[in-house]
């Protein structure tokens, strides 16, 4: 082969080299995808110029938002029904793709049915970590941003809650987000290949601006927001608002609402750090929160004056295991990831109530 042509094969051997480590770079395993908080995080993904494979096993979502997230990308998703305890179909994924990293949203959420089931929260959010793990080291795919929440910080003796915090719970759904925050501590000691982030989410909330997904509770809503727009859409008679004694502004409990879209955000702000990073991060929790309190009171005036109505409710005891305020500091997100919530407490009433208008009950107002 004569010189320039030796060069030129060369030259288009590594530009097709560096296209596949792009891919290879840019291609992300979501696991509870089709969920709410992984359904944002799948359109922000691709906004962002990477590309999803969602793994989940519609045990609390429906396919019908795995089309909408294709409808609103434009292009067919790629979505595998699946379960993070069967290690062999796990297996069958990773050896089909070549992951930058994996997002795990995978998991069960439900406090008060926590409480009743504990077996099958630590099996199906613990034990299906472990397996989601296992399968990940096997393949060499060792960075994780992993759904955790600020249930782990328990009933916080300072205001805001940074990530050095104390850390307890009370619930076995709060101790399976505990436990898998040790497991990945553990991890992380025992092999500094890998790259563990755990992101606290305060009190996700709101919808995607289109009104096309959404949070879409299978039962009664147990959480504020959904419970408010369901009584303002009639489906439901009134709010209980559980307790008005709290030594908090108004006596009703304050939460840091974070609209889902700005949380969407924060985990591409997080793909992206790892992607910049030379070496490996090891555990690293972060917040994300708004670093703003708000009472259910505010929260219920703001979403009446959003929705043009009235929110009728009546004030009854406080909720077993409710503490009266928890709010972040949001500042290693910002120092770290560059990423802070932008949203305010009207733009996430207004698109939880586009949402809710459009589709009164969820995936099934088709
Ligand atoms: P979600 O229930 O809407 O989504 C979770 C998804 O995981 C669902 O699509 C479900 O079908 C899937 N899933 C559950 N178990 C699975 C399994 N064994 N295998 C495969 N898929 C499985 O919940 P969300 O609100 O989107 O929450 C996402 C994650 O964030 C959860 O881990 C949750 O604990 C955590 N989190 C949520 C909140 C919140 O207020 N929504 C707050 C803090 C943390
Ligand atoms: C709850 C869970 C927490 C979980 C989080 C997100 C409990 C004790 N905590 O947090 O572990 O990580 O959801 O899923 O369940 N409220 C009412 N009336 C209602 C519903 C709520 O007054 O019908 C009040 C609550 O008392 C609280 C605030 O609204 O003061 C927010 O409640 P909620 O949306 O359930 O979130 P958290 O309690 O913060």
């Amino acid at each position: 082969m004569k010189a320039p042509l030796q060069w030129g094969v060369f030259f288009c051997l590594k530009i097709a080299l560096d296209i596949n480590m792009e891919n290879y770079k840019n291609k992300i395993l979501v696991t509870g995808g089709a969920g709410y908080i992984g359904s944002h995080t799948c359109i922000a993904l691709h906004e962002a110029g990477y590309e999803v494979v969602i793994y989940d096993n519609l045990s609390n979502s429906s396919f019908e938002a795995v089309n909408r997230v294709s409808s609103l990308i434009g292009q067919p998703i790629d979505f595998i029904e699946g379960d993070i305890r069967d290690a062999d179909s796990l297996r069958q994924v990773f050896a089909a793709h070549q992951f930058f990293g994996v997002i795990h949203f995978a998991g069960l959420k439900a406090v008060g049915e926590s409480v009743a089931k504990p077996l099958m929260y630590y099996d199906n959010n613990v034990s299906g970590t472990i397996t989601l793990l296992k399968i990940m080291a096997e393949y060499e795919v060792k960075k994780l941003v992993f759904s955790s929440s600020a249930t782990v910080y328990g009933d916080p003796e300072i205001l805001p809650i940074n990530e050095d915090s104390p850390r307890s719970c009370t619930n076995p759904y709060g101790q399976s987000k505990l436990t898998i925050e040790h497991v990945l501590e553990d991890l992380a000691l025992s092999d500094n290949s890998w790259s563990l982030i755990p992101l606290r989410y305060f009190n996700p909330v709101g919808a995607h601006p289109s009104g096309q997904i959404g949070e879409d509770p299978n039962d009664i809503p147990n959480n504020l927001m959904p419970y408010i727009s369901q009584v303002a859409v009639g489906k439901l008679d009134q709010l209980s608002i559980f307790g008005d004694d709290y030594a908090t502004v108004d006596g009703t409990g304050v939460r840091d609402f974070i609209h889902v879209t700005d949380l969407a955000q924060g985990h591409v702000a997080a793909l992206n750090y790892l992607k910049q990073q030379k070496q490996s991060l090891g555990f690293l929790p972060i917040n994300l929160g708004s670093g703003k309190g708000t009472s259910v009171l505010e929260l219920v005036r703001a979403f009446s004056a959003v929705a043009a109505q009235d929110i009728p409710f009546q004030f009854v005891g406080r909720r077993a295991g409710d503490i009266a305020s928890c709010y972040a500091s949001a500042d290693k997100a910002q120092e770290l990831l560059g990423w802070k919530a932008s949203l305010s407490i009207t733009d996430m009433c207004q698109d939880t109530w586009r949402w809710q208008s459009i589709n009164p009950n969820g995936y099934n107002s088709i």
